[in-house]
């Protein structure tokens, strides 16, 4: 059955591109590939010639996921898979593949409405990626960009699509109360050896993303990136922690559109001939509080 292989891609749509881009390249360490005619932001951080795109636009959100598939072969028979299934899927037209920077493209929504693109045969950068902020760089390859959590509608459904239809497997589940009233039931999905490359869990959050996460390849620069968001004042929202299922070291960030950047090292790789899906009732093992507030 034709199946993604890795988070390929992410958009997002930003009110703020000069704090945008002061938080990617100053803060965060990518790189900025190019400026787009509207002032978007084309961002890399590793040799792929575009990762992450910021557009400038009201909705500070998530605008569309690409998730890269090995081969036009697959690509099209996974787009075909799709729409046997009931899934309007589009073949994206040329000028989108080239903004992209991938042969070929099709734009479909999940069931929660976020814009999911399939592609394959990302271009690569015509130099190497070397990043000051991050000089072990960010943990890419196989295992894609990264991953993130998404705000599902109905869990049953996005797990319905991204399991059945997008071929990818479970990881295990986190089942929590976070306070009185407020339960988590977070999904965690894998594609390749990546614990998760995304999740999602049915919340009361008014964006499509709660976060995507970055993995870098020393834990020093973990602790680095934490220094340069205190410098620039950038909001931490989770001290440094480990969630019990990818055993990855991280803390989480605030990103100029308020939904979370994690930045992590470390953890978990899956390994689907010994792997045993469990579920976890807690977030975090240790760690990932909210920062403590000064004299309170
Ligand atoms: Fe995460």
């Amino acid at each position: 059955m034709p199946a993604i292989a890795r988070l390929g891609y992410l958009g997002f749509e930003a009110s703020d591109l000069g704090a945008w881009e002061r938080f990617a390249l100053e803060v965060i360490g990518l790189g900025l590939a190019e400026r787009g005619a509207d002032g978007s932001l084309v961002l890399r951080l590793d040799d792929q010639a575009q990762r992450i795109v910021v557009h400038p636009g009201a909705a500070d959100d998530l605008a569309y996921v690409g998730f890269e598939v090995d081969g036009e072969h697959a690509l099209c028979a996974l787009a075909q898979t799709l729409s046997d299934s009931g899934c309007k899927v589009t073949e994206g037209k040329p000028e989108v593949a080239r903004a992209r920077r991938v042969a070929q493209l099709f734009q479909l929504e999940d069931p929660s409405g976020v814009p999911v693109e399939l592609f394959c045969s990302p271009e690569r950068a015509s130099g190497p990626f070397r990043s000051d902020a991050v000089p072990s760089g960010f943990v890419t390859g196989d295992e894609g960009l990264g991953h993130l959590v998404l705000v599902a509608r109905n869990a049953a459904t996005n797990d319905r699509f991204y399991r059945k239809l997008l071929g990818m497997k479970l990881s295990d589940r986190i089942q929590t109360e976070l306070a009185p009233g407020l339960s988590l039931d977070i999904t965690f999905l894998h594609a390749n050896p990546r614990h998760h490359t995304v999740a999602f869990t049915e919340a009361p959050l008014p964006k499509r993303i709660h976060h995507f996460m970055l993995q870098l390849g020393a834990m020093e620069d973990v602790g680095h990136a934490y220094d340069r968001c205190l410098d620039a004042g950038v909001p931490i929202a989770n001290t440094f922690g480990q969630h019990p299922n990818d055993g990855m070291f991280s803390f989480y960030a605030r990103t100029p559109s308020g939904f979370l950047v994690e930045i992590g090292w470390g953890g978990r790789r899956v390994d689907d001939a010994t792997w045993e899906v469990r579920t976890y009732d807690r977030l975090s093992t240790w760690g990932h509080r909210p920062p403590a507030v000064p004299g309170a």
